[in-house]
């Protein structure tokens, strides 16, 4: 299969065109626009065209959707604290960028898939979301996701384009921008920098290993039927302060380095996804919380080429305004 991959130069597109060039001898066509969180180094091992220009350009989708049997779009603006600070970014991409997508693949009559996440249900408190839920987003983040999505169903009921949203929950793992809480607390913890959790530590998340979400998207990309959500949740759940106990434990850092910091505007308490539907579709996550953040611990004790540019570079000026406090 050709597929064009929206935003694969990124955390979870990187993967998943490593999985589908690896596992699936697919050829691809990766869209990108390189913005801090886009990196061709995440590409450099996996054979594959790149074509650098955003969501939001005609031309730059015209020319890339040519001879594609499918697109898949990742390319997202995807930090809730950079979407409370500066949400122009997140209009722009997810409403304008998600449209000029659809009009292109309508024109080019291929299927689409949206990557979405759970983040659209809002937050909740006992049991899980299912596909059924209502969307309440809380973030500029997620309320343009979610804004994104219904864009993308509108054009499955009124054109008649094949398309399938699936929503992830939070994952983590190999090339992951050291602006989320893993990747985050994983290098100040090697660094000695102090560990900032948010409010008191017990928002829960459902964890997923990336590679289990890139072969959940691309199940769904062969076996989905069209029109369809589906939610891919990962195996477990966690408290925040939990997590961040295990890095302390992996990493040998100290827990004095553990410092409670003001909450995020609008923080949603717990996010908990039901993946029946994907799961009937054949799909099942193969790695639970305990052996991927050993191997995300590992993969970023070992891969100090990969991140020390990132550390050096935009991510200091942007940690000093979030923390109010410079990195070491
Ligand atoms: P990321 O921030 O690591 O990567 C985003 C990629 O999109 C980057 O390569 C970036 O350069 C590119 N991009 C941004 N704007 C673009 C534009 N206008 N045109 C073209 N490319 C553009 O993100 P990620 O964590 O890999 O997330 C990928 C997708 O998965 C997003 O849609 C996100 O909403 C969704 N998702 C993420 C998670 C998670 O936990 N990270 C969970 C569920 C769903
Ligand atoms: O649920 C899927 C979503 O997961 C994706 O759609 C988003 O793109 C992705 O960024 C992620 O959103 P979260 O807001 O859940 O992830 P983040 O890593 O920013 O934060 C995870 C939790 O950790 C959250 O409760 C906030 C907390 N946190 C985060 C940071 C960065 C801290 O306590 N301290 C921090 O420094």
């Amino acid at each position: 299969m050709r597929l064009l991959v929206c935003g694969g130069a990124g955390f979870i597109g990187s993967n998943f065109v490593r999985v589908r060039v690896r596992d699936h001898g697919d050829d691809v066509v990766v869209l990108d626009k390189l913005t801090y969180a886009g990196r061709r180094e995440n590409l450099e091992d996996v054979e594959h065209e790149f074509v650098h220009g955003a969501i939001e350009d005609p031309r730059a989708v015209t020319e890339a959707i040519r001879g594609a049997d499918a697109v898949v779009n990742f390319a997202a603006e995807t930090h809730v604290d950079r979407s409370i600070a500066e949400p122009d970014a997140f209009v722009r991409t997810h409403a304008l960028g998600t449209y000029v997508l659809l009009e292109s693949a309508r024109a080019a009559r291929v299927r689409l898939l949206q990557v979405s996440t759970d983040e659209v249900y809002g937050s909740i408190a006992e049991g899980s979301f299912t596909e059924r839920s209502p969307l309440q987003p809380s973030s500029p983040y997620s309320a343009t996701k979610a804004g994104a999505d219904l864009l993308v169903s509108s054009y499955c009921e009124t054109f008649g384009l094949e398309t399938l949203i699936c929503r992830g929950s939070n994952n983590y793992g190999p090339y992951q921008y050291p602006e989320k809480l893993i990747p985050l607390m994983i290098l100040n913890a090697l660094h000695g920098d102090p560990l900032p959790v948010y409010g008191d530590g017990l928002n829960v998340r459902n964890w997923l290993y990336v590679e289990d979400f890139a072969r959940g998207i691309g199940h769904v990309l062969e076996h989905g039927a069209p029109g369809e959500v589906y939610n891919v949740g990962g195996p477990d759940e966690s408290t925040n302060i939990e997590v961040v106990r295990r890095i302390i434990e992996l990493t040998g850092a100290d827990e004095s380095l553990i410092e409670y910091v003001t909450d995020r505007p609008g923080h949603d308490r717990r996010y908990s996804l039901g993946s029946e539907k994907v799961r009937a579709l054949g799909w099942e996550p193969e790695v639970r919380f305990a052996e991927g953040i050993e191997r995300t611990v590992d993969w970023y004790r070992e891969r100090r080429d990969w991140w020390e540019p990132i550390r050096s570079g935009e991510y200091r000026a942007f940690y000093e305004r979030q923390y109010g406090r410079a990195l070491s």
